[in-house]
């Protein structure tokens, strides 16, 4: 919920004028009413006092009113024809052990069905949140009218946008098509040797949990993956785009790590998430999440630049940090925007990968006696990593994953430039966020059939090439919006791709994989999706390869 500036002083300016009136018979009475002047002062300093107060109370409910009425309802020009999500719905999560799947269950699934868009309060303000691909389609291709607006224009004053800034995700127009041009080709031809000997590293962290917990806990509780998929995650991307190691898989204590560590923490305050705004405020608390996001920025970058340059690297190779920092050499950008896009490369490189890879490993272990077998059947022969890409057990699992579990399940992040029409007739006025629900989209029965909610790889064909065609389908229909799609889709599928089939590959060479007893099945409550917590219990495998 946001009040602008100038609606705040309009709102005191009113109210000026409709509690003047208890102060003037005050004055009134004191100038010329009675005659017992002390009295009358006592008497006129504690009305004025009283009245001072309730003046205060007014204001303040009034605007306590006004920003609950704001809350509670959508905009009044908002469009009438699709249903209205209670506001409530979405701090549940917070207060219930309801996760984002059980709500989406009850309170979203049927309305997106039936109207294929609802209004939903999300990030503080009332958005249109649509589900059915035919609209995911137009607003993918009208660029122009559903702009994109990441953080730093939605929320330009919060940490997550200090955070990530302006980057080739957020940026629109001419902006973006700077970015575009300058990243592409290092996003797309990228050196994936680095993938292999990180997922060995992960293989040996798994087994060094192993035998650092007692067998007892191990069997009931497993092993926490998500902290270990994140060290694989970031040292992957910082070896493949950014040109130096994080070096968290070799090392349990790495500071850039730990410093990352914490400012996520800051970030993601629930609280903070939910109302933006309240960064304004600039607690000090609040401070030094600003000071660490920036000081975390000016390191990361500091360590990209210093890696390439000093290892003459930086002329020599196709790193997408080697073309950012010529585009800043050359002055087609500055400093802020090298910044940008060295974060968002980092953030989007390790974040998205690494829920994917959580999922991936919750479907295998529940289905060890099926997929898990047949796609160890698959790999346990191959020993060059350049042949998985044609593997159908393999490919087909990994893509009915990031349909099942889109990573990134509801994404707002467009701001309408005009007065629009999306479909027939939902009229969005101008300056309405509107998002897309990733999971709706890829569980529409109209595309997926009554199997849509079923997790079934083999839907997406027998032999890779039909694989492939229909994932490609998918995703020019928007029926699989999980990379998105069309002009602004990922540049980091293909490198995602090879990280997740490398990493299964040699994962299960080593082990069989179960999830834990003892933990909770659940998904994340809310934003990225995936398994929350997941625990699973590895095995080593008798015939090793
Ligand atoms: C499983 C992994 C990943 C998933 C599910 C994923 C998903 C997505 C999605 C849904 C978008 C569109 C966002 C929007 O509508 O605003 C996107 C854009 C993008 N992703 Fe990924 N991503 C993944 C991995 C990566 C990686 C590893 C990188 C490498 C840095 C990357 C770089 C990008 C970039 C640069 C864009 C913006 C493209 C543009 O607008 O021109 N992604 N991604």
């Amino acid at each position: 919920m946001e009040i602008s500036a100038m609606e705040l002083q309009f709102l005191v300016i009113e109210f000026s004028f409709s509690f003047s009136l208890p102060f003037q018979p005050i004055t009134f009475y004191h100038q010329h009413s009675f005659p017992s002047k002390p009295h009358i002062q006592s008497y006129t300093k504690k009305e004025k006092m009283i009245s001072l107060i309730n003046f205060v109370s007014l204001v303040f409910l009034m605007l306590i009113g006004i920003i609950i009425f704001k809350i509670v309802l959508p905009p009044l020009n908002f469009p009438r024809n699709i249903p209205t999500i209670p506001f409530y719905v979405i701090f549940l999560p917070s207060i219930t052990k309801m996760d984002q799947l059980q709500l989406y269950e009850l309170y979203l699934k049927e309305p997106l069905e039936k109207y294929g868009a609802v209004k939903l309060f999300f990030g503080a303000r009332w958005n249109i949140l649509i589900g059915r691909p035919e609209y995911l389609s137009e607003i993918f291709k009208k660029e122009d009218i559903f702009a994109k607006s990441g953080n730093q224009k939605k929320i330009p004053y919060s940490a997550i946008a200090a955070y990530t800034g302006d980057n080739i995700i957020s940026a629109h127009g001419e902006v973006w098509k700077k970015y575009r041009s300058i990243m592409t080709t290092g996003l797309q031809q990228f050196d994936d040797s680095s993938f292999e000997e990180n997922a060995k590293l992960f293989v040996k962290l798994i087994r060094t949990k192993l035998s650092d917990t007692d067998e007892k806990v191990l069997e009931q509780n497993g092993v926490p993956v998500i902290p270990l998929i994140q060290r694989l995650a970031l040292d992957n991307i910082s070896q493949t785009l950014l040109g130096f190691n994080f070096g968290t898989l070799s090392n349990d204590s790495v500071p850039l790590h730990e410093h990352l560590i914490r400012i996520k923490r800051q970030i993601f305050q629930p609280l903070f998430l939910t109302f933006p705004f309240l960064d304004l405020l600039k607690l000090p608390q609040r401070k030094k999440a600003f000071s660490d996001i920036e000081e975390f920025r000016n390191i990361l970058v500091d360590r990209v630049q210093t890696q390439l340059i000093e290892n003459y690297k930086f002329e020599q190779t196709k790193y997408v940090s080697s073309d950012l920092i010529r585009a800043y050499t050359n002055k087609t950008i500055d400093y802020k925007q090298l910044t940008d896009n060295i974060v968002i490369m980092l953030v989007a490189g390790h974040e998205n990968p690494q829920l994917l890879l959580t999922s991936l490993l919750y479907f295998l272990a529940k289905h060890k006696d099926t997929w898990q077998n047949l796609i160890w059947n698959e790999v346990k022969d191959v020993t060059d990593m350049k042949f998985l890409p044609n593997l159908p057990q393999l490919n087909s699992f990994i893509l009915e994953t990031a349909r099942i579990y889109p990573p990134l399940n509801i994404i707002i992040n467009r701001c309408t430039s005009k007065k629009c029409r999306l479909g027939n007739d939902i009229i969005i006025p101008k300056n309405t966020y509107v998002g897309y629900h990733n999971y709706n989209a890829s569980h529409d029965k109209t595309h997926w059939g009554n199997t849509a909610d079923d997790f079934e790889p083999r839907r997406w064909g027998d032999d890779i090439e039909s694989i492939m065609k229909n994932w490609r389908h998918h995703k020019n229909n928007s029926s699989l919006s999980s990379f998105h799609g069309g002009k602004r889709a990922c540049l980091g599928e293909k490198l995602a791709l090879s990280e997740m089939r490398i990493t299964i590959c040699e994962l299960l060479k080593q082990f069989e994989i179960t999830v834990a007893p003892g933990w909770e099945d659940r998904v994340t409550p809310a934003g990225p999706l995936c398994p929350a917590g997941l625990h699973l219990n590895f095995t080593e495998r008798e015939v090793k390869i």
